[in-house]
């Protein structure tokens, strides 16, 4: 059974009726003019049913590239834009860990329930909140991980989502990140699909965006340029250990 905190009940499957209300929910607020954060909530309302599917057809697997970057002395972990806890359902394999999944979109943390309570992954919880306003104390993780979730925030909550990392990081945590980047071969395929599919601010974490993000929010970074074909870029970075 995965644990929740946001009082959603722990119902792996959401009715045909709960997903109409939701839409009509939506639609409301964005005509009364709610935040910003509708047009996200609309956006993966939509795409949760079909979401996993994509990283089938798609040749990378940040999931399984952020587990192999983590220190090895790593034992709590916070992935922020969680989506349908693509990286817990890989890092909850591993007893040692626990791993909290955090993310705004009810919808996909619904699918990410379900994936979850299927495999009995006891050592993982889903959160709905806010990556720029993360509701852990200091210190609480030794690492914090993020799948193409960054590109999806605006700029002012990915600087806050960056410092908030830095705060619930224990000295000398680490940060590990997987996001788009321009591939040496196919990369104009890269700029055809922000241009197409993603808001104006996701072009900012490409290149060494995210390495001088998380720089000025007191990390040390190390990023791995994409290779070949593949348009994914992977950010180590560190807290100082103090
Ligand atoms: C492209 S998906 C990435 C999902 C998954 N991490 C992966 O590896 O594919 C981006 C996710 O970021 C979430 N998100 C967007 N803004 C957010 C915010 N301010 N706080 C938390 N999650 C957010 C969306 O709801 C969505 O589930």
């Amino acid at each position: 059974m995965t644990r929740s905190v946001d009082g959603d009940a722990q119902r792996p499957v959401v009715t045909m009726a709960e997903w109409f209300g939701r839409l009509a929910r939506d639609a409301i607020a964005l005509l009364t003019g709610r935040p910003p954060e509708i047009r996200n909530r609309i956006k993966f309302f939509l795409l949760s049913p079909i979401y996993d599917g994509f990283y089938r057809v798609v040749p990378m697997d940040p999931h399984h590239e952020i587990e192999r970057r983590l220190p090895p002395a790593t034992r709590r972990v916070l992935d922020l834009c969680t989506g349908t806890a693509l990286v817990p359902a890989v890092l909850s394999a591993r007893s040692e860990l626990f791993v909290v999944g955090l993310d705004l979109s009810p919808e996909m943390l619904a699918m990410g329930r379900a994936k979850l309570s299927r495999a009995d992954r006891r050592n993982a919880a889903l959160v709905r909140a806010d990556a720029g306003r993360l509701p852990f104390g200091d210190g609480s993780f030794d690492a914090v991980t993020v799948s193409f979730g960054l590109h999806e925030l605006p700029t002012a909550v990915r600087e806050r989502a960056a410092s908030e990392a830095a705060r619930v990081l224990r000295p000398g945590g680490a940060l590990v990140a997987a996001d788009l980047d321009r591939a040496p071969r196919l990369g104009w395929l890269v700029d055809v699909y922000l241009r197409l599919g993603e808001p104006t601010h996701a072009r900012e974490v490409m290149g060494d965006g995210l390495a001088r993000l998380f720089s000025a929010a007191g990390f040390v970074v190390e990023r791995e340029e994409p290779r070949g074909a593949v348009p994914m870029q992977i950010l180590i970075a560190r807290t100082p250990a103090r």
